[in-house]
């Protein structure tokens, strides 16, 4: 856990960052966001005491950073920026084992880590491993440039607009990867970015900063929903804008990639297919392929048995919607039900995808600013 208490920053009687109070949790995403000069990076250096504050403390696990020795600190906090730094003149194996070194891991135990990493990414060890950055492209410099600061394993790792310098699909993919990796890993990542649309895909928790003071701290959705202060609207690039969910249906906002098994797999089958895909559930359907029920990784292991298929345990009591429901609805249904998402079904009752909080968010973000930038 991160604490900042009434933390400050001057620079001679300019205030950039302002009494800031927030708590970030253990495994939390969270990105700082606002105008440019509003005091994200000052606020994230004050965590690895790249920058001293004047005013408050910040604590992380309970310690205060000022009591820490700031290179150990810095050794233990992993730290992305744009301009990637990886060092010309080191390979990528060389490159990421840095920090890992420092802290004297055998040759051995680098080299394993530097494999296990790559493999993560999709970047082979073999094909890698001895390159030099120059022989990477931009979007695989970068991907290095986030390995090495996993490398020793730190709990937190800090990220400034870690992507900003990456074309839209690059940036795309890796923050889809970054994303996964955080939930596999369960890191607390403190991120700043100036663009609202990563902010939305990426965060559990959006910190909207201006003129060195905290406007509002939320979650996504209930950023886009209720956004605090005129500024914020502002950003978001409207005036006003409630959730009239009119204009978006299911079809505007499911994701379309779903799990979906026919009901006649085994349920060990099953259950392997969603640890690798990281799911908690998948959608079951029949031999028409039409929505028979969803199955829960906890129904599996109540009821689930060798031998078994797993359509036998579906829950087929689940609500369901169609394409043509407005979002709206869709967003009161996991409401109301507590459900991580709903299912969307076509017209002949096949899956057409499903709809989760994130989903929607996403959809609201590329419909209201998409075309603003
Ligand atoms: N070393 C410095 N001396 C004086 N002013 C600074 C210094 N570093 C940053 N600032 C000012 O502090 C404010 C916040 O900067 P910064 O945290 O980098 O903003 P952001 O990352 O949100 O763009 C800006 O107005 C910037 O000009
Ligand atoms: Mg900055």
């Amino acid at each position: 856990m991160i604490v900042y208490e009434n933390v400050t920053k001057r620079y001679g009687d300019v205030t950039v960052v302002d009494n800031l109070d927030l708590t970030i949790e253990e495994g939390e995403f969270v990105v700082f966001i606002g105008p440019s000069g509003c005091g994200k990076t000052t606020s994230l250096k004050m965590i690895n005491r790249l920058i001293e504050m004047n005013e408050g403390s910040i604590y992380i696990e309970g310690n205060n950073v000022k009591d820490v020795d700031a290179v150990e600190l810095r050794r233990k906090i992993g730290y992305v920026i744009q301009q990637i730094g990886l060092f010309p003149n080191m390979t990528i194996e060389e490159n990421i084992s840095i920090v890992p070194k420092l802290r004297k891991w055998s040759q051995e135990k680098c080299t394993k880590r530097v494999k296990e990493l790559l493999e993560m990414v999709g970047m082979p060890y073999e094909e890698n491993a001895k390159k030099y950055p120059n022989e990477l492209s931009g979007g695989q410099q970068q991907r290095v440039g986030v390995l090495r600061a996993l490398a020793a394993e730190p709990p937190i790792i800090l990220m400034d607009e870690p992507f900003g310098a990456l074309d839209p699909v690059t940036r795309d993919n890796l923050q889809d990867e970054l994303k996964s990796l955080q939930k596999k890993l369960k890191k607390t990542i403190v991120f700043v970015t100036h663009d609202m649309d990563e902010a939305v895909k990426m965060a559990d928790k959006i910190v909207f900063m201006y003129n060195g003071k905290v406007l509002q701290i939320a979650s996504p959705e209930e950023m886009l929903r209720n956004p605090a202060d005129s500024v914020i609207e502002n950003f978001l690039g409207r005036l006003s804008y409630s959730f009239s969910g009119e204009d978006l249906t299911c079809q505007d906002v499911m994701r379309t990639k779903v799990l979906k098994v026919p009901e006649t797999k085994k349920t060990l089958e099953s259950l392997t297919l969603m640890k690798n895909r990281q799911l908690n559930s998948v959608v079951v359907i029949d031999e028409n392929d039409k929505f028979k029920g969803i199955v829960g990784i906890k129904k599996i292991r109540e009821e689930g048995y060798a031998g078994q298929e797993i359509g036998s345990i579906a829950d087929e009591t689940v609500p369901t919607v169609s394409i043509n429901t407005s979002a709206k609805e869709s967003f009161d249904l996991l409401t109301e039900h507590n459900r991580d998402f709903i299912v969307v079904l076509n017209r002949n009752k096949t899956v057409a995808g499903i709809v989760t909080e994130s989903s929607i968010a996403n959809a609201l973000a590329s419909v209201y600013w998409g075309e603003a930038k």
